[in-house]
C-alpha cells in the first residue's frame, strides 16, 4: 500500500553534503516510487539562524535546483517551500501549546547550536523550532520520515506531543515512524571523523558538498584524515576516517562492505582514497552540472515550487481545521 512521507531540508549553505545526501536525500529519492510523498525545503527553520536576504533567496532556489538534480520528480512527489504553506505556521503554534517547556528544554540539538553562539543570544525560534517540525510532518499525516540519526530525537518528540493531542482531544493525527537507515544514518567529517559532516564544520575540508567542482572533492578525499596503520578494514572504534569512506564507498558504489575489505587488502589507504574520490565524483558530477542548468530557470523552478505548494496545502488545511475542531475552536 501507497505511504506517505514526509521529509524536510533547511536552504542554510550553497550546497547540501554528502551526509545529507546518504542520511536522507538518497532515500526520498527511493520512497518517492509507489508512495505520497511530501519533500519540504524549510526556509522557516533557516530563520532560526543568521539571516542574510541575499542568501537566502539564492540558497532556496538552489536547494530546488538540487533536490531536482538528484532525482526528486516533481511529478512523482511534492516538493514546495514551507513559507508557502501558511499552515505550518497555524500548527506549529498549536503544537507549541501541546509541548512541555521541560520536553523542549531536552532537545539535544538546541542545546548544541545555542551553546554555540552563547545560550542568551539564541533566538527564541531556535528554541520552538522543533514543535514547527512536529508540526511539518503531522500536517501531512506522514507514515515515515527518512531523515539521518541526528533527527532521532525531533521525531521521537513528534510521536509524542501527536499521542498526546489524540489522546486528550481525539484521533487527529497519525503517529509517523523515523525512517533511519543502519548504515549511512551519521556520514562523518573528512578531518575529523569523529565529528558528523555538518554544514556547520569548522573547515569546508571536512564536507564533501554536491556543488563542489570534481576536482575539489577528490582532492579533499585524498587529504581525508585516517589513521597510522595500513588495513582497509572496517572498525568505527580504531579507524573511524577509513570506516566512514568504506560508509560512503559501499553507499554510492553499492559494494558490499566486505567486499571493498577483501579488494582493497594488501593495498594502501592511497590506492583505497583514490577509489574512493573516483566514486564520489562520477556520481556527484552529474549532480551538479544538472543543478548549475536548472539554476539557469529561475521562474521555472518557483513555477515547479508553487504547483508543490498549491497540492501541500490541500492536506495541510484538512490537517489545520480537524485539529482547530478537536481543539473547540469555532470554524
Ligand atoms: P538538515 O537540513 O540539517 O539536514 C537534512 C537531512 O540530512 C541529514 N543529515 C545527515 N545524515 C547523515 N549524516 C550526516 N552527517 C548528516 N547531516 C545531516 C539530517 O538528518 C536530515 O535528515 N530539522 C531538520 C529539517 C526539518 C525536517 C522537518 C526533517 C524540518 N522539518 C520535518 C524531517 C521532517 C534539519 O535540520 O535537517
Amino acid at each position: 500500500m501507497a505511504k506517505r512521507i514526509l521529509s524536510g531540508i533547511q536552504p542554510t549553505s550553497d550546497s547540501f553534503h554528502l551526509g545529507n545526501y546518504l542520511g536522507a536525500l538518497k532515500q526520498w529519492v527511493e520512497l518517492q516510487e509507489g508512495n505520497d510523498a511530501f519533500y519540504c525545503i524549510v526556509d522557516l527553520h533557516a530563520l532560526t539562524g543568521e539571516i542574510d536576504p541575499a542568501l537566502l533567496r539564492k540558497r532556496i532556489l538552489s536547494s530546488a535546483a538540487q533536490l531536482i538534480a538528484l532525482g526528486i520528480s516533481p511529478e512523482k512527489s511534492t516538493l514546495f517551500v514551507q513559507s508557502h504553506v501558511a499552515e505550518h505556521n497555524q500548527l506549529g503554534w498549536i503544537m507549541e501549546c501541546i509541548a512541555g517547556f521541560g520536553e523542549a528544554n531536552r532537545m539535544t540539538q538546541f542545546k548544541d547550536k545555542s551553546a554555540k553562539g552563547g545560550a542568551d543570544s539564541a533566538r527564541v525560534g531556535l528554541f520552538t523550532y522543533p514543535m514547527l517540525q512536529a508540526a511539518d510532518i503531522l500536517l501531512y499525516q506522514a507514515h515515515y520520515v527518512p531523515v539521518g540519526e541526528d533527527q532521532r530525537q525531533h521525531i521521537e518528540l513528534t510521536r509524542d506531543l501527536a499521542t498526546r493531542f489524540n489522546t486528550r482531544f481525539g484521533e487527529t493525527f497519525r503517529i509517523p515512524e523515523g525512517y533511519i537507515l543502519k548504515s549511512g544514518a551519521k556520514i562523518y567529517d573528512l578531518q575529523e571523523p569523529t565529528n558528523k559532516m555538518s554544514k556547520s564544520s569548522g573547515s569546508a575540508a571536512g564536507v564533501l558538498e554536491i556543488m563542489d567542482t570534481p576536482e575539489a572533492n577528490a582532492k579533499k578525499i585524498k587529504s581525508a584524515t585516517t589513521d597510522a596503520g595500513r588495513e582497509v578494514k572496517f572498525d568505527e572504534k580504531e579507524k573511524p576516517g577509513i570506516s566512514n569512506l568504506l560508509t560512503i564507498h559501499s553507499a554510492l558504489s553499492g559494494k558490499k562492505i566486505s567486499d571493498l575489505e577483501n579488494e582493497f587488502a594488501g593495498k594502501g589507504y592511497g590506492d583505497f582514497k583514490g577509489a574512493v574520490a573516483e566514486v564520489v565524483v562520477d556520481y556527484l558530477k552529474p549532480i551538479r552540472t544538472r543543478a548549475l542548468e536548472l539554476l539557469e530557470d529561475e521562474s521555472h523552478l518557483v513555477q515547479i515550487l508553487h504547483a508543490g505548494a498549491d497540492k501541500a496545502r490541500t492536506v495541510a488545511s484538512a490537517t489545520v481545521a480537524e485539529s482547530y475542531k478537536n481543539l473547540g475552536l469555532v470554524l
